[in-house]
């Protein structure tokens, strides 16, 4: 008999995003073009100067183990930077560099969550917070927005939803997989209600840099005097850097949590790699044309997208203030057939497109919201123009 599973592991979801990513390739692998609409990394390469700095790591022997939770000079890089851009002061010692951000949110679930504490997480959400959460055996409590509200959690909605055991308010700003972001004001509404029955605050803050048109980011830890103290601020080098295979995340916290990270790390999975570690030096302190290039080339597929959007009959979704990322309003486009194919909800929806028309997508039940499917701009036009294509011929097919 093959050894059993844990029950904490059999009651793990797999990541939908790299399952419908999976499917995709395998289409790929069989010789069909695939418009693959569910990846979330940017298809640009890693910008030159941060692939030299990693060369350079390596021709100067920097191949061995670091600081569990990195290295200094890498820390102080991006303290300076959330200084210089967000004038939130933090010591190179509260931050914690780790293998991507999805691990720095697995580290700080690990660290702050005792079994039963209740986590809330507005839904949509991204498919790995309630994943990480369960794994602590903590509870994550998903709280439905409303699409007439940008998808953005309200006063009212979170204080319904904080019970005696709530420990955590999730924010992910700008969100995937809404694409929309929470303003000033409405991130100190929230952090009103989180200093009075303090709680703390996980700030997903990994597409800060990839923000729209007029509009303007700003962190919860800012937003009322006391907050940076209860926020856990996590970020990376991923998405801003086109650096996702390189698993750089990091997090900004009050010097306690900093440290419980850094111990648990240190037994988890040592240190991120050292050479990224180097690579991400350079992309932090090196030139920013890069970043502000790619932003140009998403915000003409975001226009692109926005405007096929609206322009086929049934289908919405909210202004995309940053990521790159549509969450498509697909419900009057559900109970029908397709062809055969009878498609009552987001999962049948998706499948059917990408079996039909060769266009992957990811459902809004993988981000806890039915009726909805989301479609990735980080590919390039041509791909999205013939994907929309394919898209609209497969809504109107009989
Ligand atoms: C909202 C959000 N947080 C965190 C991550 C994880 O990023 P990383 O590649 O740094 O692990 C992602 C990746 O898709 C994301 O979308």
């Amino acid at each position: 008999m093959p050894p059993a599973i844990s029950r904490i592991v059999q009651n793990l979801e797999p990541s939908a995003t790299l399952a419908m990513a999976a499917k995709a390739k395998e289409l790929k692998a069989a010789g069909k073009t695939v418009y693959d609409f569910s990846v979330g990394e940017p298809d640009f390469t890693t910008p030159e100067h941060i692939c030299q700095a990693a060369v350079a790591a390596m021709k100067a022997g920097h191949t061995h183990y670091t600081v569990a939770s990195g290295i200094p000079e890498l820390r102080t890089a991006i303290a300076k930077q959330y200084k210089s851009v967000h004038g939130l002061t933090y010591t190179a010692q509260q931050v914690v560099v780790s293998n991507g951000a999805k691990h720095s949110l697995h580290n700080i679930f690990t660290a702050l969550c005792n079994p039963g504490d209740e986590v809330i997480i507005p839904a949509p959400y991204w498919v790995s917070y309630a994943e990480l959460v369960k794994l602590t055996g903590a509870v994550p409590v998903i709280v439905p927005t409303q699409e007439s509200n940008n998808f953005k959690l309200t006063p009212e909605e979170l204080r319904k939803a904080i019970t005696s055991k709530t420990t955590i308010l999730l924010i992910c700003s700008p969100s995937n997989p809404t694409g929309t972001m929470y303003s000033p004001e409405e991130l100190g509404a929230l952090a009103d209600i989180v200093l009075e029955r303090n709680l703390t605050v996980v700030s997903d803050e990994i597409y800060e840099r990839l923000i729209y048109g007029n509009h303007r980011f700003a962190s919860v830890a800012t937003v009322r005097p006391g907050m940076q103290e209860r926020t856990i601020v996590v970020n990376g080098a991923s998405k801003a850097y086109a650096m996702t295979g390189w698993r750089i995340g990091w997090t900004l916290s009050p010097a306690n949590v900093a440290t419980a990270m850094a111990d648990l790390q240190s037994q988890e999975t040592s240190n991120p790699s050292s050479i990224s570690q180097y690579a991400a030096i350079a992309a932090i302190e090196g030139p920013q044309q890069c970043v502000e290039q790619m932003l140009v080339e998403f915000a003409k597929r975001r226009e692109f997208v926005r405007q096929r959007i609206a322009s086929i009959p049934g289908l919405s979704c909210p202004d995309m203030a940053g990521a790159f990322y549509a969450f498509v309003n697909i419900k009057s486009h559900l109970g029908r057939n397709y062809g055969s194919a009878r498609v009552d909800n987001s999962t049948q929806w998706c499948l059917t497109l990408l079996e039909q028309q060769n266009v992957a997508t990811v459902m809004g039940s993988a981000f806890g919201a039915e009726g909805y499917a989301r479609i990735s701009f980080a590919t390039g036009l041509e791909t999205l123009q013939s994907g929309f294509d394919l898209i609209e011929a497969f809504l109107k097919s009989k």
